[in-house]
Order: C-alpha cells, then structure tokens, then sequence
C-alpha cells in the first residue's frame, strides 16, 4: 500500500467515524476484530443500497422471488453443501509470538515464510474452517452443534420446494435474500473490506441446464447495471475470470467483479454457475426430492443455478471509494461525498440563513413539506459556510437556504453539491424542482 493509497483509506475511515456513518464494533471496550457499527448516517446509507438492490432485481422484475431464512440452520444442511468439509483458510502459526495468519497473505522469502512481526519461521499450513460453530440449547455436546451461516445461499436452497410448491413459480426463476453471514476470518482487515460478520446480497437463478449460459450473460449485464447505478465508478470495475483450480468447490464458472479500493484491485463481488450441485446435495442428504417438473416440456429435472452475490459491506466500501473527492476552492480544501440521490442518506439539507423565527419557521415548513418526496434534514446550527461542508462531508446533493430576501420574492435558493452553482427557485415550485434533479 503506497502512502497516497494509504491516506485515502484513512480518510474514509476518519470521515465515517466522525459523520457518524460506521463506528469499530464495541469500541467503548477496546473494539472487537472484524466487526463494525452503524451510525445514523451509515445505517441509512446501508438500507439504501439495499433497497436499490432489491427493487433492481426483485420487485422490478416477475421472476425473482425474495426470501428470508434464519440464520441458524440444521447443520446437516452445512454438511450437504461442503462447508463442514471444506470451507476453510490455509492457517500459519508463528512458534514464537503465536500470531497467526492466512498462509496466502504472508509473502515466502527464499520459499519459506516469516513471520510479519518477529521474522520467526512460520509452522507449515492447516486448514482452518471459517464457520463460527455454536450449541443449541442447554446441552453443549456434539450432538447440539450448530453454524452461524456463512452464506445466505444456503437458505434459499433448503426453501426450493417451499417456494415452488407455494408460489409455483415457473421456470426460469430466482430467489434472492439478503441478510446477515458470518465467516471467523483468521486475519479480518482493511476497514470493512474483510469482516467476520457480514451482510450479503444474493440470488440463487434457477434454470435448465440448456438455459446457463445465457442466463449467466443477462445476470452479468444486470449485476453491472445495478453496480453502475448507485454510482459506482466504471473504471474501477473489472471482471475476471476465475480459473479452473481458483474457483468454490461449487462452481463450473465464476466471473468476480473487482474493484479498485484505496488498498487495491479487490473482490467486490462473485457471479458463479453452481450447476445442480446444491439442489443434487441437498435432496441426497435430506431425501427429499428437489427436481422441478416443467408443465410445458413435461420435463423433471434437477435445475441448476447461476448466482450473483455480493457483500453489503464491500458495497459500501466501493460507493465510499467512488463518492470521495478532496477539491481546492478558493483558499481551502473541500471534502465532497458524491453520493447518487438514490443512495444519498440526506438529500436535502434545509437551512435558514438566521436562527429567527422568521426564517426558520418558513425554513421549517419547507422541511415539511419536501420530507414528504425525500430524505431531509433542518440544519440551523452555525455558519452558512460551514453548514455547506458538513452537508457536502456526508454527500447531500442538495441545499435549500432560507434567506432574508425569501421574505420578499418567496423564493429559495438552491445549491447544488458538485457543480455548487446556485438557482433562485419559488417556495411554490420547489417539490418539483427537487423532485426533478432527485429523479424521483
Ligand atoms: N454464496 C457465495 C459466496 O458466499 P463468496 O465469494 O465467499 O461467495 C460473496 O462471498 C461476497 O460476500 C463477496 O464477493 C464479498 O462481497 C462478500 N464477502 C465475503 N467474505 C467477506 C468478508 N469476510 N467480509 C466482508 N465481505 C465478504
């Protein structure tokens, strides 16, 4: 990681601390590896990637069916799907200082290799499995053993028949959740990039086997698509192929999507074909039969699937990394979050040039009235000047300031957060102007 690299991390970093978008977890107590809080701003932010995700690819659409399993499982629903087996990191151990760490993150010099802290010689690779295990209920032996997910997948494999069975979807059809999954990460890292609790966004597209690859193609497009319109810079993308060898035990193909964030070109998201495996697995360890008859061909097979899935988390890393601009007007430095309206936890900032009522009881009407169309916040706390960089700090796209001539013209003036041209608009055209430039 360059300094320049390093620094833009950093400044991420500090800005959602101190705006109040995402805290370490329990900080108060020393904080605990791999995991993060949201703030008011943060949390907003978060359920509106999340909302722009579920409307691209469930409600817009009339053959995605969303789903909300539990978190804990029947652990034989692990085994069926290779996590109790396989879902491990490759783990070194150093003699000395007992750090461990991910054999693939740690550099051979000399084809041996060192501890990062005290340069000892690190034990040879084991496999660590990354599930978090628990027990359930009051016995802890192991017959009571249980999983924290560590993908949401699972749960909307094990609810196939439920689904098609209640709904009779017709094929070809997806299932998409999002919800928490939890992975004990041997080194969690890099802000919110490598959590051990985390949230994923993902759908399991079923279809015959004959149908794969153009539906992989039209996910792909669609994945892009939806990346591209939460503001996610194009040139940051990339999509690279996985190689034989490189990909989940699962998958016959894999493209990842990867995103150049400030600590470099990284996994954003996966878009696998995982063939039949799952349905094949989990009617074999259950018994029960997940085929699908098709009434039109008079065909029952097993379907397989294409998945896309992607990390909340990583998301909101790629938007913060897309978003983040440090621009010189005049004699200072301004920091701007361009955030897309759509994900914009604030999208209006309404603000009285005076404390007086007599412009903030107008200012206050207004912030009235626009709450009904979009996200806004009444800001009457100190300068104008400074108001404006805290609002550009945490990405509004638009202020509306009260001043004293609206007392005359009736008329307001707003400032726009990138270009920070200003139009004088009437109070009784201001819904649809704003309206307008948030497309709503
Ligand atoms: N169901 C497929 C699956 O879970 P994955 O590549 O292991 O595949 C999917 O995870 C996505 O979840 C990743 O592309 C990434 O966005 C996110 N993700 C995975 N592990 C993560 C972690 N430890 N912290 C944050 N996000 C993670």
């Amino acid at each position: 990681m360059n300094n320049e690299t390093q620094s833009k991390m950093e400044k991420i970093v500090s800005l959602c601390k101190r705006r109040g978008f995402i805290f370490p977890g329990s900080e108060i107590y020393g904080g605990l590896a791999g995991t993060f809080d949201y703030g008011p701003l943060g949390v907003t932010l978060k359920k509106n990637i999340q909302n722009t995700w579920w409307k691209h690819f469930v409600t817009d659409r009339d053959d995605m069916y969303g789903i909300d399993a539990d978190i804990l499982m029947n652990p034989r629903a692990w085994e069926a799907s290779g996590h109790v087996s396989g879902f491990s990191d490759p783990l070194v151990e150093c003699p000395k200082c007992h750090r461990r760490f991910r054999a693939d993150h740690v550099e051979k010099k000399d084809g041996v290799q060192h501890c990062p802290e005290d340069n000892t010689v690190l034990s040879e690779p084991r496999q660590f499995n990354m599930m978090f295990k628990t027990n359930i209920g009051a016995t802890e032996d192991p017959n009571s053993i249980s999983y924290l997910r560590p993908e949401t997948a699972g749960g909307m494999f094990v609810n196939f028949k439920n689904v098609v069975d209640s709904i009779h979807p017709k094929m070809p059809f997806g299932l998409a959740q999002i919800g928490k999954a939890f992975r004990n990460e041997i080194a969690p890292r890099d802000f919110v990039f490598r959590l051990r609790e985390m949230e994923q966004m993902e759908i399991e597209y079923f279809c015959h086997e004959s149908k794969w690859e153009e539906t992989f193609e039209e996910l792909r497009k669609e994945f892009k698509k939806w990346m591209l319109s939460i503001g996610l810079n194009e040139k940051f993308i990339h999509e690279v192929e996985i190689g034989d060898g490189d990909r989940a035990h699962y998958s016959k193909r894999t493209i990842d999507f990867e995103f150049d964030f400030p600590i470099g070109q990284k996994e954003l998201a996966g878009l696998a074909y995982r063939t039949d495996f799952d349905l094949k697995q989990h009617s074999e360890f259950s018994k029960v039969d997940l085929s699908y008859f098709d009434e039109e061909t008079k065909e029952r097979y097993i379907p397989h699937c294409i998945e896309p899935s992607i990390g909340v988390e990583r998301t909101i890393l790629a938007v913060l990394t897309s978003a983040y601009k440090e621009e010189v007007v005049g004699d200072e430095t301004r920091t701007v979050l361009s955030f897309s309206p759509s994900i914009a936890p604030i999208q209006v900032a309404v603000l009285p040039l005076s404390k007086k009522d007599e412009l903030s009881g107008p200012a206050k009407d207004i912030t009235k009235r626009l709450s009904k169309i979009a996200r806004v916040q009444y800001d009457e706390t100190q300068s104008i000047g400074k108001r404006y960089r805290r609002q550009d700090e945490i990405g509004t796209p638009y202020c509306v300031t009260v001043d004293f001539d609206t007392l005359d013209d009736l008329a307001v003036t707003v400032r726009d957060r990138d270009t920070m041209n200003q139009d004088r608009i009437k109070i009784d055209e201001l819904e649809a102007y704003i309206s307008k430039k948030l497309g709503l």
